[in-house]
């Protein structure tokens, strides 16, 4: 059995007051599931520390620095996410990959610092329109995730997530059908079989792109989803607690 995850990745949305709210309602609302995780921006981390230790809601970021420490003017690095408590970070989000440019490489060495300090990445990957329209949405993802596979060895994935996040699909209100997210889902956990069976059964692979509670447990109910990565529907706490609840 595959560990299910429900992670919300609150993108740059929130506030003290907004973030206390929104907290206790999923830690009451989630009551005895396990693999519900919040990514709030940095700044807010040391609140999510104070409510949610002790609780079973596990928490994280949407992004970290490759580099260890130093004269990295704005960056923020894998061990101060340790600091405030973080067990998960998002990595690769297409968000990253689009408005700030990171490519293939810097979220392979970006992965690497995470697993280093003891974080576990969720590896965001994900194909455009025109890239699904093109009928290479294989290769893109193929490509996303053998960059990480390259740099830090298959066997990484083992202490990973990875969540396919189809890049129409996401704040679009156009999500994929179940069937079309089982298919690249499929694809990714047989690529990596190809590499190591062992690792490729192991994997969480969540799907992402307009998640909604109306729609989650069907995704969710497919052979290769083992979970989501929720964006809008993470700030709005009984939708959250619906998906979470969704896992089954
Ligand atoms: P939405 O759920 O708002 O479509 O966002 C998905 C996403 O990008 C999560 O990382």
């Amino acid at each position: 059995m595959r560990q299910k995850i429900v992670a919300g990745n609150w993108k740059m949305n929130g506030s003290l007051a907004d973030n206390e709210a929104l907290l206790k309602e999923v830690v009451a609302g989630t009551e005895g599931l396990s693999g519900v995780v919040c990514c709030s921006p940095y700044p807010y981390l040391f609140q999510l520390q104070g409510l949610l230790e002790g609780t079973h809601v596990a928490w994280g970021a949407q992004n970290l620095s490759q580099y260890e420490k130093g004269a990295y003017t704005g960056e923020v690095s894998a061990s101060m996410l340790k600091d405030f408590g973080c067990s998960y970070v998002i990595i690769g989000h297409s968000e990253r990959r689009t408005i700030f440019g990171e490519t293939s490489m810097t979220v392979a060495e970006k992965f690497k610092a995470a697993q280093e300090a003891g974080l576990i990445p969720i590896l965001c990957v994900g194909e455009t329109l025109a890239e699904r329209e093109a009928g290479i949405t294989e290769a893109v993802v193929g490509e996303q995730i053998d960059a990480v596979i390259g740099y830090s060895g298959v066997e990484a994935l083992n202490s990973a997530v990875i969540a396919y996040e189809p890049v129409w699909a996401i704040g679009t209100g156009k999500t994929a059908t179940p069937e079309q997210a089982q298919d690249v889902h499929r694809h990714l956990r047989e690529r990596i079989a190809l590499m190591d069976s062992d690792v490729a059964g192991k994997v969480p692979i969540l799907y992402g792109g307009s998640v909604k509670a109306a729609n989650a447990a069907e995704l969710f109910g497919m052979p290769d989803i083992d979970g989501g990565l929720i964006g809008g529907a993470s700030l709005v706490s009984r939708d959250f607690c619906d998906i979470c609840r969704a896992m089954g």
